[in-house]
């Protein structure tokens, strides 16, 4: 039998993989309910433009082929709606893919290290310490997995009142060692945001030896929100920091893996080289250049988003349950223990609701609730006055039980 025990990192054998939530097949086949609502990964519910098929299926004509390592066509049509150069665009299977590529070039272990961006030209026989990373505690767990692959040190700063970022504990968890800092904004799983305000402080207060990493996954939901900073009009004066965007969310087009990011491109350049030749595939590409044409259906996404939200925060209120204001495509829900969180998400699976509750995000009291479409809300809503009567009526009986126990 082959043994792997040393001859893979242990930093490696003691991650743990990631566990999947329940399929929506899987639930179907285990709790048989009525309807399912699938609210825990926040996907596009509306589904992808109708434009997207057309393109994929043209695409498939050519399947033989490699996909162009370039992006060329998709890069270029990027760069002219980003008002920046397409040397400044890298076209990735996905963003998990550009974290993965950014913490490969960025995180790997260094013996010496130096505050300057220029002199990373480090022999891999100076290869021993621990590269240095600092982001928030409760952010996505994506940047977390890609830097422990590295085995990078990552300091996570704690979040602020309300589960906001504490963008001042950031700053002064930076260190000279410091290579990376990681800011999701809007931030997943919260949903909330670092302002516009704020966000300048923190920008000036990184030091330029500090790559940093804005991830804008959730980007489109904040259009309309006024204090949310537009982080592409400071690329000009901070060569040291990258966008990271996807068309996994407001495009809907989780299922192909695509994502883009946006810098300087001299750095752009650099990461082109680690990133897989031909990810992401041809029919990737043309998807995602045909959601990008289809305005009308990203309209259609946002808003369906905006009035889901409104609706859920109604819906909470009336019930008393309690939730975080978000400007994503999810709204955070929080509950008063790690039991009551879980009890709940297992009781709503049953109902067909599928959720997330966000122990692997450090936030066991705390479940994810993707905005759906207004009969998936519709589902939410029923399963919750379900649940939550057959739960308090559990909890008064407990109690009866108990007062009769003491009597
Ligand atoms: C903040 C954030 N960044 C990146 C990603 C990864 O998205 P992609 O599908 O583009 O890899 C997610 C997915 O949930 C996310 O929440």
């Amino acid at each position: 039998m082959f043994d792997h025990s040393n001859r893979i990192p242990v930093h490696i054998q003691e991650m743990k993989g990631y566990v999947p939530g329940k399929t929506i097949e899987e639930v179907q086949k285990i709790y048989r309910p009525a309807m399912i609502a699938k609210l825990a990964s926040n996907e596009n519910r509306l589904g992808c433009s109708p434009r997207v098929r057309e393109a994929v299926l043209e695409s498939l004509s050519a399947v033989q082929n490699y996909p162009d390592p370039l992006s060329l066509e998709l890069r270029e049509e990027l760069a002219r709606r980003n008002g920046v150069d397409p040397a400044s665009i890298l076209v990735t299977a996905g963003s998990e893919s550009a974290i993965s590529i950014l913490c490969r070039t960025f995180l790997q272990p260094l013996r010496v290290q130096s505050p300057d961006m220029q002199s990373l030209r480090v022999q891999s026989s100076d290869m021993q310490g621990r590269a240095e990373a600092v982001t928030a505690e409760a952010t996505f767990v994506g940047f977390f997995v890609q830097a422990g692959v590295m085995n990078a040190k990552v300091t996570r700063v704690p979040m602020a009142e309300g589960y906001r970022f504490d963008g001042r504990a950031m700053l002064d968890a930076i260190r000279d060692e410091t290579r990376m800092i990681y800011l999701a904004n809007p931030n997943n799983p919260t949903g909330t945001y670092m302002p516009a305000d704020e966000f300048r402080v923190w920008l000036e207060g990184i030091p330029d030896h500090v790559l940093i990493v804005v991830d804008e996954a959730y980007l489109e939901y904040a259009t309309g929100v006024e204090d949310y900073p537009q982080a592409i009009e400071d690329l000009h004066s901070r060569p040291n920091m990258l966008l990271l965007r996807t068309f996994s969310k407001a495009y809907g087009l989780a299922g192909f893996r695509v994502g883009y990011v946006i810098g300087d491109p001299e750095l752009i350049g650099q990461l082109a080289k680690v990133k897989l030749t031909f990810e992401p595939t041809a029919a990737a590409q043309a998807a995602a250049l045909a959601a990008l044409r289809d305005e009308a259906f990203l309209m259609q996404s946002l808003d369906l988003v905006r009035d889901a939200r409104a609706r859920f925060y109604a819906f909470l209120e009336h019930h008393d349950g309690v939730y975080v204001p978000s400007i994503s495509n999810s709204v955070m829900m929080v509950f008063g223990s790690e039991s009551e969180a879980s009890t709940f998400t297992e009781s709503m699976l049953r109902e067909g609701v599928i959720l997330r509750r966000l122990a692997a995000f450090g936030l066991p009291h705390c479940v994810r609730v993707t905005m759906g479409t207004p009969e998936e809300m519709a589902h939410f809503e029923d399963s919750y006055e379900k649940v939550m009567g057959e739960l308090h009526s559990k909890a008064v009986s407990v109690a009866q039980l108990r007062g009769a126990q003491n009597d």
